[in-house]
């Protein structure tokens, strides 16, 4: 039987497109292996967030050339949101002519043919679409897991932050129609799900535009479902314990999803609200179109409405023309929000992008130097939060063997800590009861409670 691995870069939505890619492979007739030089068809799905994410794709791309050369017939296919742009294109054209099939984010549901004709004829096909057509629905999917799923709700992003590459790399916003969502969470429930991750770049804005022809628009289309609404209509669905849903733009967020904290059902407790920066004259060179002032009084109103609530945030430093005093103010307001959890990033240049052409770009040095406090602050604060939890008794669902050691098991609470305890594998997919007992800055440490509900 012939083989396939997919490695993925990137965001949970370049991992559910790696769902589809591997769900298709298995069509098929390939079966998953763990390495991918073994391997009869490698795909990679690659991300261009930040510098960083283009270099490893390089690095792991060139690590392939060798054996390819040596294995007659393996394929090597690359996609995803570096594929949108030309200098990328031109760049494997000219170093990796080698590879077998290039294709972009918005003809992944051509995958299987351009797959096809390209081991068949054994040439090298590059076929990107420079613009996204409707959400293809029915596409194969081979989950990570059975007890856990992502279920995208849109694609693309019009919000287009001066810093971002993403609504050039995805296109247009596009929202996925509620009933193919809600069919999509009913099977997944049936066949054992407990937990899904719902995505879209913004989902506060699902049902707002339609961009594309043939996508869902809340005003005109029924039923009139906005982001609060669809999650009351996954509340309902039998089976599912927890509702998780990212990223949410703050510009976007109504009064109704505020509200539905107060009676979240199966929505977990829990908020990923990316602020940024907490400079207001800096989100307005941003274009986030929301001010500092407004965001806290999203944070005072979500803490209002659900007082446990955890907040967790994305930041960047060294946006140009950052000050030291912008700067002050990042740390000021993530000493007022004090959040749960924060992802931290160096702001790093995209070509193409309204940012990357500023002359006024942060030095180095002092890029790093912020970074550094930053993070400091935000762990400081991490750490502090984690007390709370010491002797709690919180339902975990059990995901896996842990990371940092392969002999406990390890798992998510409602919040979005992650718990390693000691346990049997037999647990893995089961939500538990946990007793925390060592509270860190990271992870919480924990042991099973004895008297456990039958589930
Ligand atoms: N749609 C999501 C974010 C997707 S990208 C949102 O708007 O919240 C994930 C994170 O990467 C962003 O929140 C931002 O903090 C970071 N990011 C995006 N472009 C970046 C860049 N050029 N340099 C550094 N960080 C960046
Ligand atoms: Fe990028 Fe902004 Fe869109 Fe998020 S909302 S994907 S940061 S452009
Ligand atoms: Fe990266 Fe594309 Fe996601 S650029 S962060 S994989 S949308």
């Amino acid at each position: 039987m012939k083989t396939y691995h997919v490695i993925t870069f990137g965001c949970q939505m370049n991992e559910r497109d790696s769902e589809t890619i591997a769900g298709m492979l298995e069509e098929q007739g390939y079966s998953y292996t763990e390495d991918p030089k073994s391997a009869d068809a490698v795909v990679l799905n690659t991300c261009s967030v930040r510098e960083n994410a283009d270099k490893r794709f390089f690095g792991v791309l060139g690590q392939l050339k060798n054996p390819h050369e040596n294995r007659e017939g393996m394929m090597v296919c690359v996609c995803g949101c570096m594929m949108q742009q030309q200098h990328i294109i031109d760049t494997l054209k000219a170093k990796y002519p080698w590879v077998d099939l290039v294709f972009g984010t918005h003809n992944i549901s051509e995958f299987p043919v351009l797959f096809k004709n390209a081991s068949r004829e054994k040439a090298h096909i590059i076929d990107v679409l420079s613009e996204a057509g409707p959400i293809a629905e029915g596409l194969p999917a081979a989950r990570a897991y059975g007890f856990k799923a992502f279920v995208s709700i849109m694609q693309g992003c019009n919000n287009f932050c001066s810093y971002c590459i993403v609504p050039y790399t995805r296109g247009r916003e596009r929202s996925r129609r509620p009933e193919a969502v809600i069919e999509e969470v009913k099977e997944l429930a049936k066949n054992g799900c407990k937990e899904i991750m719902v995505l879209g770049q913004n989902v506060n804005s699902y049902g707002r535009a339609r961009s594309v022809a043939g996508t869902y628009c809340a005003a005109t289309d029924e039923p009139h479902l906005d982001f609060a609404g669809l999650l009351k209509e996954l509340n309902k669905i039998e089976g599912i314990e927890r509702i998780r849903f990212m990223t949410s733009h703050p510009k976007d967020i109504s009064d109704g999803l505020i509200e539905l904290f107060k009676d979240p059902g199966h929505v977990c407790r829990q908020i990923h609200l990316p602020v940024q920066s907490g400079s207001s004259r800096v989100l307005k060179e941003m274009n986030r179109v929301y001010t500092r002032e407004q965001y806290l009084d999203i944070v005072r109103r979500l803490r209002q409405a659900c007082p446990d609530i955890a907040i967790s945030t994305d930041i960047i430093v060294g946006f140009p023309g950052e000050t030291e005093e912008d700067f002050e103010q990042t740390l000021s307001l993530v000493e007022e929000v004090r959040y749960d959890s924060a992802f931290t990033f160096i702001y790093s240049v995209r070509q193409g992008t309204p940012a990357a052409a500023r002359e006024d770009q942060v030095p180095e040095e002092i890029k790093h130097a912020r970074f550094g406090r930053l993070i400091e602050a935000i762990h400081r604060i991490q750490e502090e939060k984690a007390e709370k939890y010491r002797d709690a008794v919180l339902p975990v669902l059990i995901e896996g063997p842990s990371k940092t050691d392969p002999d406990m098991l390890t798992g998510h609470t409602e919040s979005g800590r992650v718990v390693d305890l000691p346990g049997d594998p037999s647990l893995i997919g089961r939500m538990v009861k946990v007793r925390i007992t060592k509270p860190q800055t990271f992870s919480l440490y924990g042991a099973l409670c004895e008297e456990q509900e039958d589930r």
